[in-house]
């Protein structure tokens, strides 16, 4: 696997889940990490301090990403530690909410639709100015963009949009040698999916894999590494489906 060693990354959402499994990925690989969280002060630390504890840099950064000016926040707080070169930019920060159509309300949605789109669409926009020839974007799909898996209707949205942005970016960057991707993951156990650790919901997601296990947070951080390292260097615009083989 690549080198990262004097690499910077941003990793959204990186106080659980998938975000944290991709900040302790491109630390181990030797990339500096910030580790971006909302409201999880204290697990954000954590990370920092498993990541500092293993010999690698790391520091805990905070902004709520469902407010209009999050992203804008966020970039600033970016700029003053990294200075004007940022490497490695992961979208991973995000919300779900299962609900059928009848069900969905306009808070919900909007909320949604704010963590999962806006704020990402946003924080490219505001890091621009120091993604550079060579630095990786890798913003966070689902299973759900691509099938009807649950009842997440506004939710499964959110990713198709994602789907969506990947290819604007990619080809609005290209020129500029940024690459932008999305990872696609299937049911991943974290406490977003946590109806995936009841008896029900295990039979369920193994009944839509390939592959007879649940996925574990680091199944995916790994490919997320993969794509913002060199060794991803010509793929670009794409949605990679980490998903054990789901809906085949
Ligand atoms: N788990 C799955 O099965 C699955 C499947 C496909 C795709 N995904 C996608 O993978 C990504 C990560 O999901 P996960 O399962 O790891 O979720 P998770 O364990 O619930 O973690 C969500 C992360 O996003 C952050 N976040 C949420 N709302 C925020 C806000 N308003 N402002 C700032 N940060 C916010 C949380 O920060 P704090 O806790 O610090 O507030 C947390 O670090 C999401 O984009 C999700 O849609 C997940």
């Amino acid at each position: 696997m690549a080198d990262l060693k004097g690499k910077t990354a941003l990793v959204t959402g990186a106080s659980r889940g998938i975000g944290r499994a991709s900040a302790l990925a491109l630390a181990r690989l030797g990339a500096q990490v910030l580790v971006h969280y909302g409201q999880a002060a204290k697990e954000a630390d954590a990370v920092v301090a498993e990541i500092r504890k293993a010999g690698g840099t790391a520091e805990a950064i905070a902004a709520d990403l469902a407010m209009p000016d999050g992203p804008h926040q966020l970039a600033q707080r970016v700029r003053a530690i990294v200075g004007d070169r940022l490497d490695i930019l992961v979208a991973n920060a995000g919300v779900a909410k299962a609900a059928v159509i009848e069900e969905t309300t306009v808070a919900d949605f909007d909320n949604l639709f704010a963590v999962n789109v806006r704020a990402p669409f946003f924080l490219v926009q505001q890091l621009l100015p120091i993604l550079h020839e060579g630095s990786s974007v890798v913003l966070v799909s689902s299973l759900a963009a691509h099938a009807v898996v649950g009842t997440l209707p506004a939710y499964a949205a959110t990713k198709g949009a994602i789907d969506t942005l990947v290819k604007h970016f990619a080809a609005a960057l290209g020129a500029r040698g940024i690459r932008v991707n999305a990872v696609a993951p299937g049911v991943v156990a974290t406490d977003m999916s946590s109806f995936a650790k009841t008896d029900q919901g295990r039979d369920y997601t193994l009944s839509l894999q390939t592959l007879k296990r649940i996925a574990q947070p680091d199944d995916i951080g790994d490919v997320v590494a993969f794509l913002a390292s060199p060794d991803a260097r010509w793929v670009s615009g794409d949605t990679i489906h980490v998903d054990g083989g789901s809906k085949l």
